[in-house]
């Protein structure tokens, strides 16, 4: 039996790999909520997975959604304003 994992970390990537961002994700906090609330603020509208302006590039890791979201979401990609880790994971911003 694997053991229960109740908190995962985010790593972000951004200003072409000039900073690194690493910050523990609450259980039950968005990645984009994660990030707002160390005044890091990816574009975004929505928040609800439909506008997919949001989306960023997942490099390792996987994420769940509360609900399926209504945009395409492409292998290696994540919708950060609804997207909740499931392991660590990897984010880059450009
Ligand atoms: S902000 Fe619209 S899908 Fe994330």
């Amino acid at each position: 039996m694997q053991p229960l994992i109740l908190t995962n970390y985010v790593t972000l990537i951004y200003n072409m790999a000039q900073r690194i961002f690493i910050s523990k994700v609450h259980q039950g906090e968005s990645l984009l909520k994660t990030l707002a609330k160390k005044n890091i603020e990816p574009y975004y509208e929505c928040c609800q997975g439909h506008c997919g302006t949001c989306k960023t590039r997942l490099i390792k890791g996987e994420v769940r959604y509360a609900q399926t979201p209504l945009t395409d979401v492409d292998e290696g990609e994540c919708l950060i304003c609804c997207a909740y880790p499931v392991t660590d994971v990897v984010l880059e911003i450009s």
